[in-house]
């Protein structure tokens, strides 16, 4: 039975990988951080409790696995600080990197991010697209794809990465707003809404890291996983709207103002270790292009996304009505 470390099962993104490999009859090990010794509300075998950053527990957490998913980072905060940031992002990549290398790892799963990409200017981008990071997050996935990939060079290790595009659906709380906004007819766009948006059906981008996991020709090779459409903001919000069953929003306030509250709220809350309310990170939803092809994973691993944009904003307005959260 193969065993799997998923580093991070406990995140959005984890507990579906988890439940996948679970029902694919792996044996599924997650380290998470927190108190407790039980897998609790996950469907994972067993769970390791520990920092990405603490070197020896990240070994023990490796140690016996035949596969690693390292999913582990600082997506959600926008209001950490370069030393939090580096120290679980590179850092913390680094340690898992070296476990699996220790203890003889047969693949490594390294999930980095579109964000690499930063805003793109070629559409749609690929995997060859040049790196443009804009914010410390994405400066920092990229510092640790860059690191996995030394360490691959150096020592052979089989890692494979995975670059999701924006995650969507059930279990995911970061796009509500968004939603909720629209339903609650409170949403605004900042700016004119004509940058592309390409969101990601969680189940699809489940199914690329399976792929990953398995497939022979993704060894030291970097692949963009989602799904196929883009459109502009505006249409996105229009197409939620419709789905949510209310008016379109209509009003607009302009970019800059945005942008510089976003930087004084970072600049006052960062240094006090106070989550801004609003960051540049959360801004650049409306400013940045995401708009990519999965034409390399289509035809190396024969990745094909079962869900398209109408279904994945269909099933996770679903899921946000089901738990009342809209
Ligand atoms: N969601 C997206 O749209 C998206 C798009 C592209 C790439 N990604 C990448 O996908 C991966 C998973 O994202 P996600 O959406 O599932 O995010 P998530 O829900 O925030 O999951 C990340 C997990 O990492 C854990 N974690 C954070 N810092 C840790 C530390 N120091 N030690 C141990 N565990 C720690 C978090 O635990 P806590 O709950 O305790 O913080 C959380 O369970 C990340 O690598 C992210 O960069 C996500």
């Amino acid at each position: 039975m193969t065993r799997v470390l998923v580093t991070g099962g406990k995140g959005f993104l984890g507990r579906h990988l988890v439940a996948k490999l679970n029902s694919q009859g792996k044996q599924v090990r997650v380290l998470a951080r927190g108190a407790g010794n039980g897998p609790r509300d996950c469907d994972a075998d067993s769970v390791v409790w520990a920092d990405i950053r603490d070197r020896d527990a990240v070994d023990r957490a490796v140690e016996g696995m035949d596969v690693v998913v390292h999913l582990v980072s600082n997506f959600r905060r926008g209001g950490s600080d370069r030393k939090e940031a580096y120290g679980i992002n590179v850092d913390g990549t680094m340690n898992v990197m070296r476990a699996a290398a220790r203890h003889g790892v047969q693949r490594v799963v390294h999930c980095s991010t579109i964000g690499v990409h930063g805003n793109v200017l070629e559409i749609p981008a690929n995997e060859e697209t040049p790196y443009n990071p804009g914010d410390l997050y994405q400066e920092t996935k990229l510092q640790a794809e860059q690191k996995v990939w030394a360490f691959h060079e150096q020592t052979g290790l089989p890692v494979s990465v995975v670059r999701p595009i924006s995650l969507m659906g059930p279990g995911d709380v970061r796009m509500l707003k968004l939603f909720r906004m629209i339903q609650h007819r409170r949403f605004v766009m900042v700016g004119g809404g004509d940058v592309y948006f390409q969101p990601a059906y969680i189940d699809d981008v489940v199914h690329g890291f399976c792929l990953c996991m398995e497939h022979p020709g993704a060894v030291g090779q970097a692949f963009i996983i989602g799904g196929q459409e883009y459109v502009l903001l505006r249409d996105l919000v229009h197409m939620i709207a419709d789905e949510l069953g209310v008016p379109a929003p209509k009003y607009r306030i302009p970019l800059r103002p945005v942008v510089m509250l976003a930087g004084l709220c970072e600049a006052m809350c960062v240094p006090l270790g106070i989550e801004p309310p609003i960051h540049r990170r959360r801004v650049s939803f409306f400013q940045n292009n995401r708009a990519f092809s999965i034409h390399k994973a289509q035809k190396i691993l024969g990745f094909e996304p079962e869900f398209s944009l109408q279904d994945a904003i269909r099933l996770t307005s679903q899921w946000y009505r089901n738990e009342g959260l809209l």
